[in-house]
């Protein structure tokens, strides 16, 4: 405190909503600050399931400021669709939601860029494999923000240039696209549709947009306590994951300050957030994957489905390399390692604790992908302790070979385990 963050350490899905639903408890403020609408996190209360994409997962407590920075991009349907079903819910969002006029807007021409890339792909190997995105608009958002050219961020729906603006883009756009969709073909867009449907979205965003850099930092100078959220999972970095196979925002704990508007001064505890096994969605390396029945199992037991698209997740052993790489890039001070109940009826587990690259062995995480694609994982075999422990509410509850099995993970990753996650509801979670 006042700064903490929760950062995913692996390729996301870490159930990253369901620690941050359980510590907004102890905050004033709850802030997402990266990624858009490609996240999707599922929060349990007393049973009942809630799903947030944009919305921070803190924002399910009452009481509490929710903050969206303009390190994230916004796609206002989303976005006012997501503040409706939680009205819906009985959860109203007014003034305690904060949205940064400096968040890059996401547009139909940005969806459809993405739709298009990703047919050209599928067709065509030379382009290598696909990343596997969830369709978005993010990367062609943040590619957009990059070239500034043609960026609209928030606060420009509410100059008097914003329909020009959407005219001049559209314009360059639809050249552009109808070039890359080829004989596949493309529906141009129409600016004064998308004029329209925006001024209608500016309307209903209008209370909640803020500066919300000088709000955050008037926050922390007064000391209120502020949980900054991450988004994704550190391997999925543009910078320090594992590119090209990655999302196109700072997901590390790196990605807090700029994302924010924070300095590092302020952020004091950084939550590292890890299954007790990996996933991944998408294209990509994974070493420890397990395509077998293992894997299945993990994935029908841990319900490893994409919250976002539904797609199948990759599954696979718990990589101590990966996630001591990403635990150090991000400044973990603490670990939460989730869904251990997932391993129960497993006779032995793995922990995979270095990599044979070439011949040779190494506990550092290869910067190229194609190293990545030749890691072979060098394992370490522990028991498993078959019992169900979803009632556990104390480390002496757990069976010793989960205990054992934890503390591994603490050995080898350097840092505490404060959290231990036994369920998805918020009641199943020991805290150690
Ligand atoms: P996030 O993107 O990091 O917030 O994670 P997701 O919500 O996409 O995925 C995590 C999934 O695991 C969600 O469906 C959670 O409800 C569920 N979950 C969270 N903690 C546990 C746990 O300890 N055990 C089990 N079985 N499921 C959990
Ligand atoms: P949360 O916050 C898991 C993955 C996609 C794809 C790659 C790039 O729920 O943990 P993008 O649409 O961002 O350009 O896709 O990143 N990806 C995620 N995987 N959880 C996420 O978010 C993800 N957000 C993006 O599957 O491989
Ligand atoms: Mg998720």
């Amino acid at each position: 405190m006042p700064g903490t963050c929760v950062i995913g350490l692996q390729w996301g899905d870490e159930a990253k909503g369901k620690i941050v639903d359980l510590l907004t408890g102890q905050f004033d403020v709850v802030v997402r600050y990266s990624g858009g609408a490609n996240a999707g996190h599922t929060v349990v209360i007393e049973g009942k399931k809630y799903k947030l994409s944009l919305i921070p997962s803190g924002a399910l407590r009452a009481g509490v400021q929710s903050v969206i920075t303009g390190g994230v991009v916004l796609h206002p349907p989303k976005i006012l669709d997501e503040i409706d079903n939680l009205r819906r819910e009985g959860i109203k969002l007014d003034r305690n939601l904060i949205i940064s006029d400096r968040a890059h807007l996401v547009f139909p021409w940005h969806t459809e860029e993405e739709r298009v890339l990703e047919q050209r792909r599928s067709t065509d190997s030379s382009n290598g494999e696909s990343i596997g995105t969830t369709m978005r608009g993010i990367g062609p958002c943040y590619s957009d923000k990059a070239r500034r050219s043609n960026a609209v961020r928030l606060g420009d729906l509410y100059r008097p240039t914003f329909p020009d603006q959407v005219r001049r883009i559209v314009e360059e756009k639809n050249v552009v696209l109808t070039a890359l969709a080829g004989d596949k073909g493309f529906e141009p867009l129409n600016a004064e549709k998308i004029i329209a449907e925006y001024n209608q979205h500016a309307e209903r965003l209008q209370p909640h947009v803020a500066d919300t850099t000088s709000f955050l930092l008037a926050a922390l100078e007064s000391e209120h306590r502020v949980l900054f959220e991450g988004a994704q999972g550190a391997l999925l970095d543009v910078d320090h994951g594992t590119f090209p196979y990655v999302t196109s925002s700072n997901s590390s704990g790196v990605g807090i300050p700029c994302g924010s508007g924070v300095p590092s001064c302020y952020l004091k505890k950084v939550i590292g957030v890890v299954k007790a096994y990996t996933t991944r969605v998408g294209g990509g390396p994974f070493p420890t994957e397990d395509t077998g029945e293992t894997g299945e199992h993990i994935r029908q037991k841990g319900r490893e489905f994409g919250t976002v698209t539904g797609r199948p997740r990759r599954c696979g052993w718990f990589d101590a390399v990966a996630a001591r790489y990403t635990a150090r890039l991000s400044g973990v001070s603490a670990l939460a390692v989730m869904l251990l109940d997932v391993l129960s009826e497993l006779p032995e587990l793995r922990i995979c604790t270095a990599y044979r690259i070439h011949g040779k062995e190494t506990r550092e995480f290869p910067s190229h992908v194609d190293d990545l694609r030749h890691a072979e994982p060098v394992y370490e075999t522990l028991p498993g302790w078959q019992t169900d422990i979803t009632s556990c509410r104390r480390l002496s509850d757990l069976p010793p070979l989960a205990l054992d099995y934890l503390n591994r993970i603490q050995e080898i990753l350097a840092r505490p385990i404060e959290i231990v996650s036994v369920g998805p509801d918020r009641e199943q979670t020991i805290l150690g």
